[in-house]
């Protein structure tokens, strides 16, 4: 496997992360067998860097990555880097109550995320969406205080904006900045990533198949389940989905001429973008983990680029990313 490492002060990861929000929270039913046969695969294909959130399924993704790599055997802690996002505010029936980045609170979500993943400390850990009552100074000097004391390996941002990640690098060293970026969500391009190379802060890439729709495993007359985020999902709707379908057909004709699938194009697209980019993948089946896999061992040069670029062309995806509700609540769109 190669290795990629996650800006110029963090740990070297695997080139490709397992995101495992999927497995528990987000997208429907997932199979507990099957997700935790899917992280063993991964961590005997090399992968090291496994991506969680407390609020994924209210704790249940923590404690199946726990045992995940309890299973594992000896040692499969230790060489796992354990991505955590914190902060969601939760209730039993799923709801979302807004975020907490107080440093009080920190030091809480830190603890109950311990005892879940039955570990000593967690590689990087960042707040998952920015708390506009808090500065980001507090939220980050309270994770720095968890470094200090080995709780913690790395402070990692997620989904902020340039002005957010100056003031948090100034605050303490910040090792990557987690962020939605893909074929079909390039606004990060802009503003955001020069930002980070600037400050060598590394991109951990989610939603790089468009949590999906960009797999070509997506169809139209696909039935969502209560609580599938995809239910609300612009880019998943009406005639949205269709023009994003033809996108993806268009996508399909050069990776056939490639001789590889829909998704493997898509993340090595994303691959492509720069050894300070780590796509993490959300396959939460075996057979999902060895597409994505494959995207390894693809190879695109200046034409097979720009083919990729005129399927789908850097504005042409129909939909935001986000409803608006939550997007009016972004950090990383206030640009
Ligand atoms: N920081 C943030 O704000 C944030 C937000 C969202 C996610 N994340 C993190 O990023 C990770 C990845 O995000 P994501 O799950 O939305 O990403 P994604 O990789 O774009 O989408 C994953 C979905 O694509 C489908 N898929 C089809 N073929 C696949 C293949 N070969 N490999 C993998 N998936 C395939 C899977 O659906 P089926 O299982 O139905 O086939 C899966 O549910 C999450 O698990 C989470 O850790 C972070």
């Amino acid at each position: 496997m190669r290795s990629r490492t996650l800006g110029t002060t963090g740990p070297a990861v695997s080139a490709l992360g397992l995101g495992c929000m999927g497995m528990s929270a987000l997208y429907g039913e997932a199979d507990r067998a099957e997700s935790v046969a899917t992280i063993h695969a991964a961590l005997e294909a090399g992968i090291t860097l496994l991506d969680t959130g407390d609020f994924y399924g209210m704790g249940h993704n923590e404690l199946l990555i726990g045992e995940a790599l309890r299973e594992a055997g000896p040692g499969a802690r230790d060489n796992a880097v354990i991505s955590v996002k914190f902060g969601a505010l939760r209730d039993a029936a799923g709801g979302w109550h807004g975020y907490d980045g107080r440093p009080s609170a920190v030091k809480n979500f830190l603890a109950y995320s311990l005892q879940r993943l039955g570990t000593d400390h967690v590689d990087v850990y960042r707040l998952s969406r920015l708390d506009p009552e808090v500065p980001i100074e507090e939220t980050v000097g309270a994770i720095a205080e968890e470094v200090q004391a080995g709780r913690v390996r790395h402070i990692g941002l997620s989904e902020v904006g340039a002005e957010t990640i100056r003031r948090a690098a100034a605050t303490a060293p910040v090792c990557d900045l987690q962020i939605e970026y893909s074929l079909f969500s390039r606004g990060v391009e802009e503003e955001i990533l020069p930002v980070c190379r600037e400050l060598g802060i590394g991109v951990t890439a989610y939603g790089v198949l468009s949590r999906g729709l960009l797999s070509g495993h997506w169809t139209r007359d696909r039935e969502l389940g209560a609580g599938d985020f995809r239910g609300a999902s612009p880019r998943f709707s009406g005639e949205n989905l269709e023009r994003n379908l033809d996108l993806v057909d268009a996508l399909r004709k050069v990776a056939g001429q490639k001789d590889v699938t829909v998704a493997q194009a898509a993340i090595a697209w994303v691959l492509s973008r720069g050894e300070d980019v780590v796509p993490l993948v959300g396959a939460r089946r075996r057979d999902r983990l060895a597409e994505a896999l494959g995207a390894l061992d693809v190879t695109l040069g200046p034409a097979d680029l720009a083919a990729i670029e005129e399927a789908v062309p850097a504005d042409a995806v129909a939909g935001e990313r986000y409803p608006a509700a939550q997007l009016a609540h972004m950090d990383s769109e206030r640009g």
